[in-house]
């Protein structure tokens, strides 16, 4: 039998080896593949933000706005952005139904459902004597509004309507 001639004198055990781990090196460098075209990422998986989820969003964001940073005199436009945002999420939200109505029977839903919307134009409501006060560049006021009235009627919104 011919024997096998190698470059040099490594036993050919020796050479499979080392070309095993060079080439699992190079998987392992390889650039990750695209794992999100096959594998639901674990967020979409009945997890996905509500329609009343993402209007809740934005006026959470408002309300971080006059919460953290406050309506001042500079950055007027600015606030009288973030309250139209505001207003805007609180119409679209009165106008859609919490999922708490669901389990809520149904003799009762209707009550529960125009509670829901009433809490909202309190909401509403509050937004436009905030709006007013930094019109009338009363910014103590505004932001007395938010941090006081506001963060009321949100505790009381997600006590009554929002799920476990
Ligand atoms: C300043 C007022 C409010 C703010 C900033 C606010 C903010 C939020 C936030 C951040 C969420 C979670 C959204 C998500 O799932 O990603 C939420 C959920 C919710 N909020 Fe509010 N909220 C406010 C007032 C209210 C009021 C007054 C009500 C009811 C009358 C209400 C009803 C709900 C409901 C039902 C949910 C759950 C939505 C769902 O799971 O589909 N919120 N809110």
């Amino acid at each position: 039998m011919t024997k096998l001639r190698l470059p040099f004198s490594a036993p050919l055990s020796v050479l499979l080896v080392a070309s095993a781990a060079l080439a699992a090196g190079a998987w392992r460098s390889m650039p990750a593949a695209p794992l999100a075209a096959s594998t639901p990422r674990l967020e979409s998986q009945g997890d996905e933000a509500s329609p009343i989820g993402e209007q809740m969003e934005t006026m959470n964001a408002a309300m971080r706005f006059f919460l953290k940073t406050g309506a001042t005199a500079e950055n007027r436009a600015t606030a009288l952005e973030w309250v139209g945002k505001f207003q805007a999420a609180i119409v679209t939200s009165k106008g859609l139904t919490p999922p708490s109505a669901a389990k809520v029977e149904a003799g009762a839903r209707a009550e529960f459902e125009a509670g829901y919307r009433r809490m909202l134009v309190d909401v509403l409501a509050a937004t436009c004597r905030l709006e007013a006060a930094v019109l009338d560049s009363k910014y103590d006021e505004a932001n007395r509004i938010a941090r006081e009235e506001l963060t009321k009627l949100k505790k009381a919104g997600h006590d009554k309507y929002e799920e476990e």
